[in-house]
């Protein structure tokens, strides 16, 4: 199994190139089954969970092509089966828009019900009500849910919660139904703007998404379209943490400033200097970080996705820091890793209440989930000493070539196989 290596002590200095949004992506190739027409789509990252959505796609019949690595073509004429039942898209959080598409375009979807990170109890309450609401019968039966109706129709539906992936699925579904679908308290992040525009590219008639009223008025047919995905937002906040957690001197590049406020607003909190202009931010740490405090919200909040990064600066900040995480309850699985490193750090429900230390030391340790497997590599970037990351299969469901971008930036890291391969490193860069 492949592990990380990690040299800690150098700040990361260059430029770095952000990928598409892997949240974005997820929702626009399955959105793509909703047309006969061949669609084109540009800037898919290339990472684990897209490929494993698109394999479950062509096992029900969709033709993917890649034209290079992250351009793609799908054509859904060919759709054999409206069962989605392969073993890997359960452990993907976004098999669940496959519903949204299908039930849409076919009136009718059984789709293993959706793993993901294990951060918390992931609720699917607000999509089955969204796709109760719009006419169609809802069950959960052998791992599967089921959806189907005889006519989808618009309805008016108000979240309960606000909630990315209900928006999205009731969004798609909404989109070949009759009539007009009001969705009250929606998401506002980038990638449910991103899907609706994607659809409209596509003749869908969306109005509203990016705030927290979407109004949906169903077309009978969508059509081909040539679409680029937005530039990751997460990507791009974990790099520019990654210049705070280090010291260091980064430039993400092809990103949408926009959509990073809430974080470049934390850096600036914490003692960085942050330089933006139209598709580039850059982030200087040259002084000593810090402590703040910190909630996570939708957006436009500070995003939960980024809730290890900034506590693994905070951690190492002067003072104390509070991070309340208020989306997912069990986001704090990394800290006792971090702890291991030489964190000090309490957690007591939601709330993880952090002493800054002078720095951290390198240990052996696990990528319980994806943001917070990238938070801890950072934080071995930052260590005295050798770490080993295990389980970056994690990392590796949403970071392209992570290790070869920071490497890129001046990270001592290696991809090692076993503990031979370790050794080798350390004597490489010993
Ligand atoms: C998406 C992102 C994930 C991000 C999260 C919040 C993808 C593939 N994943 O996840 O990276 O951390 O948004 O920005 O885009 N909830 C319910 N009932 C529901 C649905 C959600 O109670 O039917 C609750 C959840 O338990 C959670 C909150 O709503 O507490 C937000 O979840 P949601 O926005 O749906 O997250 P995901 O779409 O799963």
């Amino acid at each position: 199994m492949e592990q990380y290596a990690i040299k800690g002590g150098n700040p990361l200095v260059g430029e770095v190139e952000i990928g598409g949004a892997k949240n974005a992506a997820l929702p626009i190739l399955a959105a793509s089954v909703m047309t006969d027409e061949t669609v084109y789509i540009e800037n898919v990252p290339d990472v684990r969970d897209t490929n494993v959505l698109l394999s479950a796609m062509q096992s029900i019949g969709v033709m993917v092509k890649r034209n290079e690595r992250h351009k793609i073509a799908l054509n859904a004429s060919n759709i054999s089966n409206l069962i989605v039942d392969d073993d890997n898209i359960k452990k993907i959080r976004a098999s669940y828009y496959l519903i949204g598409a299908l039930l849409g375009k076919y009136k009718h979807a059984e789709v293993a019900l959706p793993g993901g990170c294990d951060i918390g109890c992931r609720a699917i309450d607000q999509h089955i009500k969204g796709f109760k609401a719009l006419g169609a019968e809802v069950r959960i039966e052998h791992g599967l849910i089921k959806t189907k109706a005889e006519r989808l129709v618009g309805s008016h539906i108000y979240m309960d919660v606000v909630s990315v992936g209900a928006t999205i699925n009731i969004m798609m579904a909404a989109t070949m139904a009759e009539g007009t679908t009001i969705i009250e308290n929606s998401a506002k992040e980038p990638h449910v703007v991103d899907l609706a525009n994607f659809l409209n590219s596509m003749g869908a008639n969306i109005k509203g998404a990016g705030t927290d009223i979407i109004r949906v008025k169903g077309v009978s047919k969508l059509h081909s379209t040539d679409y680029a995905i937005i530039p990751d937002q997460i990507e791009a906040g974990t790099f520019m943490f990654a210049a705070a957690i280090t010291k260091g001197d980064v430039t993400v590049k092809n990103v949408i400033p926009k959509h990073l406020e809430s974080i470049t607003a934390k850096l600036l909190e914490i003692g960085c200097e942050v330089e933006e202009a139209d598709d580039c931010i850059r982030v200087v740490a040259s002084k000593p970080l810090q402590h703040t405090h910190v909630k996570t919200l939708p957006y436009p909040g500070f995003p939960t996705d980024m809730q290890p990064q900034i506590a693994v600066a905070l951690a190492l900040s002067k003072g104390t820091s509070i991070v309340t995480e208020s989306i997912f309850e069990n986001r704090f699985k990394y800290v006792d890793e971090l702890i291991r490193m030489g964190a000090n750090i309490k957690v007591e429900g939601n709330t993880a209440i952090i002493d800054g230390v002078d720095k951290y030391t390198g240990a052996s340790i696990s990528a319980p989930d994806l943001r917070a497997g990238a938070a801890l590599v950072m934080a071995a970037l930052a260590a005295e000493g050798y770490t080993m990351v295990d389980d970056i299969k994690y990392i590796e469901r949403g970071y392209e070539d992570f290790h070869l971008k920071l490497h890129s930036l001046g990270a001592q890291i290696e991809l090692v196989e076993s503990e031979r391969d370790f050794q080798r490193f350390k004597l490489k860069t010993g």
